[in-house]
């Protein structure tokens, strides 16, 4: 069972999002998962132009990393997503990344994949950074098992941690069960279900100039 994290804040896996990050993924070497840390800040991964040229060709013109994790996003059983709260909503980093996957949007090509969500912030004001990155889970297909998110106490240290990462490694298990049950989420398979058939009409719609989207919906089973 393949799990995929990627990390989204500047500091990598050496920051305090990694750290909590890090007890997700003890959670995920006990559940039995193989890791694979793709730390964003490290590679390139470009805002997104709009060119269109994704939904026509079915990958991005733009020459960086985005293909390489976009591969491996498709190869995985499951992902952790994690980023540090910016300014409310995640970092710039990881925001490019979710931009640039309006083409696995639009496929709603993870599902079937199971996510977790891994927030730091400076305030503990997680939740809708939380719920945020829950969501883009659920635009790409996949399904969230579950998310975790913690105000900072200093560096890579937090309040209450015993009960935090005794939180974060059973996240990490959680995780692996979803994958390996198949387990189902009704609100989440009832918003899927909903987003995908918008998907596929505005596909439909711009089929002549989406030639890759469109041939995609024609021949996937459903
Ligand atoms: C540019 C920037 C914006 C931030 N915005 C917020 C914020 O809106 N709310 C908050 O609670 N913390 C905010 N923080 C604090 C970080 O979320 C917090 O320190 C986090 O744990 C950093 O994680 P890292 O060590 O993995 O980078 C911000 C930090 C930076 C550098």
């Amino acid at each position: 069972m393949k799990i995929v994290a990627i990390i989204g804040s500047p500091h990598g896996m050496a920051g305090n999002t990694g750290r909590l990050l890090e007890e997700v993924l003890t959670g995920v070497e006990q559940g039995g998962g193989e890791i694979e840390v793709i730390s964003i800040p490290e590679m390139r991964v470009e805002p997104c132009k709009s060119c269109d040229i994704c939904h026509n060709t079915g990958s991005c013109p733009t020459d960086d990393n985005f293909e390489m994790i976009k591969c491996k996003l498709l190869a995985c059983d499951g992902f952790i997503l994690a980023s540090p709260n910016y300014i409310h909503s995640v970092t710039a980093q990881m925001k490019a990344l979710f931009d640039r996957s309006v083409g696995i949007i639009h496929l709603v090509e993870l599902e079937g994949k199971y996510g977790a969500v891994v927030e730091t912030s400076g305030s503990g004001d997680d939740e809708a950074v939380v719920r945020y990155m829950e969501r883009f889970i659920n635009t790409v297909g996949a399904q969230s098992a579950g998310g975790i998110g913690s105000g900072m106490a200093g560096f890579r240290t937090f309040p209450e941690e015993a009960t935090l990462f005794a939180k974060a490694n059973e996240l990490g298990r959680e995780l692996c069960l979803s994958v390996q049950e198949k387990r189902h989420f009704p609100e989440q398979d009832a918003y899927r279900n909903a987003f995908k058939a918008r998907m596929q009409s505005l596909v439909e719609y711009r089929k002549n100039e989406w030639v890759y989207e469109s041939k995609y919906w024609e021949t996937r089973s459903q």
